[in-house]
């Protein structure tokens, strides 16, 4: 991306930690004019101070706190926001039957629900001025069903669905719309994750090692400067998001192949293992 393209003002749901953070990060360097929404104070100020950026708290599941957070943050940085990078969400792996039922609505409230509210709030005003960039973080889980992702999963298949709609919309209304798909990235959400993952998860998952949180911050950051809708970190998440078609049934047989070998292995060492 041109150092010297004029970026204005970007605001980052989940800009304190992780992708969201890195993604500011790279997007400070180049100038532009950086906003921070997440919920803890502390890791915010943090990344604030370290970014020279702005920055509110707020849960984005909650539509008044987002929305007085992206007016806030317009005010104080005296632009509107030109670019949206919808990074907040959390994942909880579990099996379906062992998964309580808050779980299924905090990841819809927050993965779905909270890239709805951002979007709502700074579309408008792009549409009105003919211009800017909206790019949310989908996932890899949002490409294809995965064992134990039966919460999470779905909350990012609406993500995916949602930016599909809005790319048909916007568009020609001269609004750029990305969306994002990580494979694991090294972020405080994957070790979270981790904990809860069933042994199953962990198989189908395999020895693919987590990529670093500045690779999916250089897709996004060259997915908006190209206008780019489909932006995949990796080539295993760009090859499924192109032919996934082909590939899932081919994968399944894999994934399903190493769910019955973790299966088989518990049986064989019993109920107490
Ligand atoms: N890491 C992976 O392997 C991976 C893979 C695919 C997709 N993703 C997606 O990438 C995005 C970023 O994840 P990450 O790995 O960078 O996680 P992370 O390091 O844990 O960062 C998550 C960020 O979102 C904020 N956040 C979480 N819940 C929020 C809420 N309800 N309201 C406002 N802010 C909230 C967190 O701050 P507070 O907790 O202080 O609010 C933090 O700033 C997520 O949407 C995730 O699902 C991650």
């Amino acid at each position: 991306m041109s150092r010297t393209r004029d970026l204005g003002h970007v605001i980052v749901t989940g800009g304190s930690s992780g992708i969201g953070l890195a993604t500011a990060r790279s997007l400070a360097e180049r100038g532009a004019k950086v906003s921070l929404i997440a919920r803890g104070r502390e890791r915010l100020e943090a990344a604030a101070k370290e970014l020279s950026a702005a920055a509110r708290t707020a849960d984005v599941a909650d539509r008044t706190a987002v929305t007085r957070a992206v007016a806030e943050l317009e005010e104080e940085q005296g632009e509107p926001c030109d670019i949206l990078i919808s990074s907040a969400g959390l994942a909880r792996p579990g099996r379906f039957l062992e998964l309580p039922d808050d779980v299924f609505r905090q990841m819809i409230d927050v993965d779905y629900f909270g890239t709805l509210h951002a979007l709502r709030a700074v579309v408008p005003g792009m549409v009105e001025r003919g211009r800017g960039s909206v790019v949310a973080v989908s996932s890899a889980a949002g490409l294809l069903g995965i064992y134990g992702y039966s919460a999470y999963g779905p909350a990012k298949f609406a993500v995916r669905g949602l930016m599909e709609s809005l790319r048909a919309e916007l568009t020609p209304c001269g609004v750029h719309v990305g969306v994002v798909f990580p494979p694991d990235v090294d972020t405080p959400q994957l070790a979270e994750e981790n904990r809860w993952k069933p042994a199953e998860t962990r198989a189908v998952g395999g020895t693919i090692k987590p990529i670093p949180a500045e690779q999916v911050a250089q897709a996004i950051v060259k997915g908006i400067d190209r206008r780019r809708f489909l932006i995949c970190p990796d080539l295993g998440t760009r090859a499924l998001s192109r032919f996934g078609s082909v590939l899932t049934p081919l994968l399944n047989r894999e994934f399903d192949r190493r769910v019955r070998a973790v299966r088989k292995a518990g049986r064989k060492a019993g109920p107490n293992s």
